[in-house]
């Protein structure tokens, strides 16, 4: 039994998800975060309000729908958790890598994780779409501390290579301006200027309240992981404004067809790949 996850829950839901959908072979997983809902307003299919899988919960955070969707594009079929739940929601670790466990069920060897996030380096203004080339964990913790699971991968997972290179390239293809370095705090709270400027000196590029817990877990379970920051803001200190939520999403929202162009592009380019 792992004292932060409860692994019982993660199985009960897995099999709800079964009897739900038998015979479902999603190859692609995607995660939407903060502002990314509408990214993927295309892709129809059967939805489950994640209020029903037990140990999701309701996502807390505004502009996360909270629905678990199965859909297809060119013959893929694609397993879309619209919302995530974040670690400083304070619910612990299994609603948050809930979604990882539920695809590896279902057999999903991809991953594709959005956020949004804060542009550290000079070339991610607001409205930039960014490859995560790799990440650093800032949040305090480690959704793996605990007594060690096999179901969730090894005791001491290599991190070498989190985020595939090759579907790196897909979404540099697909649209994405840039590649870097995504830096998760656990939030609720944006950071002081003085964070940023720590975190530019140890190498971050963009900055965030996610995306990690999931990249950790799903690599740990030896998934392919791509992910994808829309720069929403300059991170504090480095703009004029004030930071807010409605702000963000309001970048989110004007950025979105380029998001949605990206997504459409990178999972059609999958699809095709898998023929
Ligand atoms: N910091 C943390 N999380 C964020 C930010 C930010 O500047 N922008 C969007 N999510």
């Amino acid at each position: 039994m792992n004292p932060q996850i409860d692994i019982g829950l993660l199985e009960q839901a897995a099999a709800q998800l079964d009897r739900r959908w038998p015979g479902a072979q999603p190859r692609c997983g995607i995660v939407l975060g903060s502002g990314w809902g509408a990214s993927v307003a295309g892709l129809k299919g059967d939805q489950i309000p994640y209020s029903e899988l037990p140990g999701l919960g309701t996502t807390g955070v505004d502009g996360h729908a909270g629905m678990l969707l199965l859909s297809e594009i060119a013959g893929m079929e694609v397993l879309v958790f619209k919302g995530r739940r974040h670690w400083y929601e304070g619910a612990g670790w299994t609603p948050v890598v809930q979604p990882v466990y539920l695809m590896q069920a279902l057999g999903v060897g991809i991953l594709l994780l959005t956020n949004a996030a804060g542009g550290i380096r000079d070339d991610l203004p607001p409205g930039s779409l960014m490859a995560i080339k790799d990440h650093i964990n800032q949040l305090g913790s480690n959704p793996l501390i605990g007594s060690h699971h096999p179901a969730l991968g090894p005791r001491f997972p290599d991190q070498t290579a989190i985020y595939d290179a090759g579907l790196r390239q897909g979404l540099l293809r697909s649209g994405a301006d840039a590649e870097g370095v995504y830096l998760a705090t656990s939030g609720p709270t944006f950071e002081t200027p003085a964070e940023i400027r720590q975190y530019r000196a140890i190498g971050a590029d963009a900055v965030g309240m996610s995306t990690v817990p999931e990249a950790i877990v799903a690599n740990a379970l030896g998934m392919k992981v791509a992910g994808l920051s829309c720069i929403c803001n300059w991170a504090a200190g480095l703009g004029h404004a004030k930071l807010t939520h409605e702000d963000v999403n309001r970048t989110a929202a004007e950025t979105m067809p380029r998001m949605r162009a990206t997504i459409a592009t990178f999972l059609e380019e999958l699809a095709h790949g898998a023929r």
